[in-house]
């Protein structure tokens, strides 16, 4: 593919589904600059970004800020995500609730996101289009929500959808040809789902979902704008 002279970046790279995310987009050879970001691995010069620290979020626009003066910031996707540690897992009932959990998960999942797009916002170009993808998850459907469990990381999304949604409203009266949405990425996998990757759900390679999810951005166009869609580009209930 030819060189389009634009910037991809991906937010959470050192991930199962960032890494995959950013080595396809390389490995396309669509754009001048394919750059990832993370808070263990990040490239050469970049600060390493906790998204649970806005000073951290701040540095990293800061040092994006020049990188895509002349490349254009034409693919923002965030692949960073929370859902167990050891010993602190989604909950199965009410009793389960912790403070602490339902704290960091919306720390991770739901603030350090809107905290980015505080931050890198202002450094989408002003014309022509652009595409910020936030990776979601199907769980943070309320409308989709048959099964219950889980409350911290539902809500979390559920909260990530909302603020992805607001954001892309006023993100296109900065430039009509942007596109904001949510998206599920299927059952990929990586370390996050690993101890919930049963049989019968149908569990993806990360290249794989990495390959779906990039067609799926590919053929996004303003009129997309706002949506909730999962890895083949079919619309999700909120
Ligand atoms: N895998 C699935 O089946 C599945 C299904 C539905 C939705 N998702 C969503 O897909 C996204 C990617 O998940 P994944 O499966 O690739 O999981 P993963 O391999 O665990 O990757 C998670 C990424 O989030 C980063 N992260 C966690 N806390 C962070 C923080 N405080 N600051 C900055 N980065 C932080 C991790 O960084 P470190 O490497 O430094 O830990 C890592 O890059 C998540 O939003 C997840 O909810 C995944």
């Amino acid at each position: 593919m030819a060189d389009n002279g634009n910037t991809a970046l991906v937010i959470g790279a050192s991930g199962g589904l960032g890494t995959a995310l950013k080595a396809h987009l390389l490995s396309s050879g669509a754009f001048s600059q394919v750059l990832g970001l993370s808070r263990s691995v990040s490239e050469a010069g970049a600060p390493l970004l906790d998204v649970t620290d806005e000073a951290n979020i701040a540095a990293s626009a800061e040092w994006l800020k020049e990188l895509c003066a002349a490349k254009p910031l034409r693919y923002l996707i965030v692949a960073t995500g929370y859902l167990h540690q050891t010993g602190q897992g989604p909950e199965r009932s009410l009793a389960q609730l912790d403070a602490a959990y339902l704290s960091q998960i919306f720390a991770i999942n739901t603030i350090g996101p809107a905290l980015l797009l505080k931050h890198f916002a202002p450094l989408l170009p002003r014309d022509g289009e652009s595409k910020i993808v936030f990776i979601s998850a199907k769980v943070g459907s309320i409308g989709d929500n048959a099964l219950g469990g889980w409350y911290g990381y539902r809500a979390s999304k559920a909260a990530l959808n909302q603020i992805v949604k607001t954001a892309s409203i006023e993100l296109a009266r900065r430039n009509k040809q942007t596109c904001c949405i949510a998206l599920h990425p299927g059952t990929v996998a990586t370390q996050l789902s690993d101890p919930f990757s049963k049989t019968g759900l149908n569990v993806r390679e990360p290249a794989i979902a990495a390959l779906e999810i990039c067609q799926v951005i590919d053929r996004l166009r303003a009129q997309d704008n706002g949506r909730f869609v999962d890895y083949r580009g079919q619309a999700l209930p909120w």
